[in-house]
């Protein structure tokens, strides 16, 4: 199983145009989204706050997450769930196209919110404002330390004179590949939109950058978005609304750090548990500028495919699987 994303805009030769890479399908959400609540530390939150507050419901719990923003935000935590709900019900009706065959009715999300949070929800996750995601290793505070296990970013984007997307994506990873051990996770959630994903120059961080920083790239997860989306993620762009572009343009990029000498000392707790799961079977992606493929651009990108496809069982399922908490 592979996807095939748009990666040059404006170029016609596939062989640029077009990057190929692994699915695993459910991999985030059974990394994540497990009753065991894996320490996870959320970068690049923005001020509606619906991922993290979708993010903590899909737990049944605000524990072990630490959320943060680049600005100088207090989230309110009230208005974030209520927001949330609101917007649980507008993803459920505009449907889309993440293959994910789960599907939460709204009385699940509200009783998962109702769950985690307190009634009214006065409470949240952890949150600090201010945080670079390409700083972390300079950040003092041991709560972010602590949980570094999982750094997550979910549609990172930025074109300003300090850079652009690509380079923030760059430099967040040397970043945490800073504060990672070895089997940490981290987590890019992007759109595979190509008008957008271009931005990210994917091929280079995947085949150049991810290396050199010492991080495995697992695949990308076409379908744990669709979780976090039934909970009433709602994206926020400051350049133009891409919110339903999301709803079925989009994949989790999942790395893990490996050994090196260099390895910081912080302790993480990736999650261990080692047990069933049932809902993540995936299909293709019908896009056009975004489709599965069995075709492959580089060696090293066809090894990972081929290692994917080794580690799935015949309806799609990775054979290590995890328990959800759903
Ligand atoms: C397209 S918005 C996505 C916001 C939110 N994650 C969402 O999915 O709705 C891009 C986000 O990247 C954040 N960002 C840009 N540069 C950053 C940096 N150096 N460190 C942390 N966040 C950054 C912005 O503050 C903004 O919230």
């Amino acid at each position: 199983m592979s996807i095939k994303v748009e990666v040059k805009w404006g170029v016609h030769r596939p062989e640029e145009k077009f990057f190929t890479m692994p699915l695993v399908p459910g991999m985030m959400a059974k990394g994540l989204f497990i009753s065991d609540l894996p320490r996870v530390l959320i970068v690049g939150e923005s001020e509606n706050f619906t991922f993290t507050a979708a993010f903590a419901a899909l737990r049944r719990s605000i524990n072990n997450i630490v959320t943060t923003t680049l600005e100088d935000l207090e989230p309110d935590w009230s208005e974030a769930v209520t927001a949330a709900i609101r917007w649980a019900k507008k993803n459920k009706r505009r449907g889309g196209s993440l293959n994910d065959t789960t599907s939460f009715s709204i009385s699940e999300v509200r009783a998962r919110y109702d769950n985690a949070f307190e009634t009214p929800p006065a409470v949240g996750p952890t949150f600090i404002s201010e945080v670079d995601a390409r700083e972390l290793h300079e950040n003092p505070l041991a709560s972010i330390r602590d949980h570094c296990g999982n750094i997550f970013f979910q549609c990172p984007y930025r074109v300003d004179a300090n850079g652009d997307t690509a380079k923030l994506i760059v430099d967040f990873m040397s970043s945490a590949a800073l504060v990672q051990n070895e089997g940490d996770k981290l987590y890019i959630g992007i759109t595979t939109e190509g008008r957008y994903a271009h931005a990210y120059n994917l091929r280079e961080l995947i085949q150049d950058t991810a290396p050199e920083e010492n991080y495995e790239f697992e695949g990308a997860d076409n379908t744990s978005i669709q979780k976090i989306l039934d909970f009433g993620y709602k994206h926020t762009s400051r350049t133009g609304d891409i919110h339903f572009t999301i709803l079925s343009h989009h994949v989790t990029l999942i790395f893990t750090k490996q050994a090196s000498d260099s390895d910081s000392t912080t302790t993480s707790d990736s999650d261990s548990t080692t047990t069933s799961d049932s809902d993540s079977t995936t299909t293709s992606d019908s896009d056009s500028t975004t489709s599965t493929t069995s075709t492959t651009s580089t060696a090293t990108v066809d090894d990972l495919i081929k290692k994917v496809e080794s580690m799935t069982t015949n309806d799609g399922q990775p054979s290590a699987t995890r328990n959800e908490s759903n």
